[in-house]
């Protein structure tokens, strides 16, 4: 039987799951870290590492941030590494201003604690090699972020 690259692509060789509370800034930044640990034990690349553990704390943060709670996911396939977020909470009325570099709407006291350059949206994208945004007012946001693996990686 032949084989497609979807059949390939869909099994997946690790997986593991992160609860992020919003507004809790003691454990911000744990799970990216504990991802970023996770990929260097299973020996991916260290560069693909950099880029996925800079996509996964900027997208915890922008939980932790804005949302009320959400989940950060992380999949490993043989061809990529798919890293998702889902959060509950206000959704992102201007995706396009969002993306902006420099565009935030971080309080005061967040840019007192040295966030708010408003540079997370755009570096998640460009650490990604596809980048996916969805959202919807007073729902929530989804972020779908891939970086392909090399067959040195497989
Ligand atoms: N998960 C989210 N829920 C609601 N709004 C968000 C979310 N992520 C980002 N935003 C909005 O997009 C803006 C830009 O995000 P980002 O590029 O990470 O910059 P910063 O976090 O420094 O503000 C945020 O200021 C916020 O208004
Ligand atoms: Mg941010």
């Amino acid at each position: 039987m032949m084989m497609n690259k979807s059949d390939v692509q869909s099994e997946v060789l690790f997986q593991q799951e992160f609860a992020i509370r919003g507004g809790d800034f003691v454990n911000a930044g744990e799970s990216s870290c504990k991802i970023r640990n996770t990929l260097r034990e299973i020996g991916i690349d260290s560069d693909v590492i950099r880029r996925i553990a800079i996509a996964a704390y900027e997208a915890e943060m922008n939980v932790v941030m804005y949302a009320e709670n959400g989940v950060m996911s992380i999949s490993v396939y043989r061809e990529e590494i798919l890293l998702t977020i889902d959060d509950k909470g206000p959704g992102i009325e201007d995706i396009d201003l969002a993306m902006q570099p420099g565009y935030s709407t971080a309080t005061e006291e967040m840019r007192e604690m040295g966030f708010g350059a408003g540079m997370g949206l755009p570096n998640m994208k460009k650490n990604a090699d596809r980048f996916k945004i969805m959202s919807e007012l007073g729902k929530g946001t989804r972020l779908e972020i891939r970086i392909l693996l090399d067959d040195k990686n497989g």
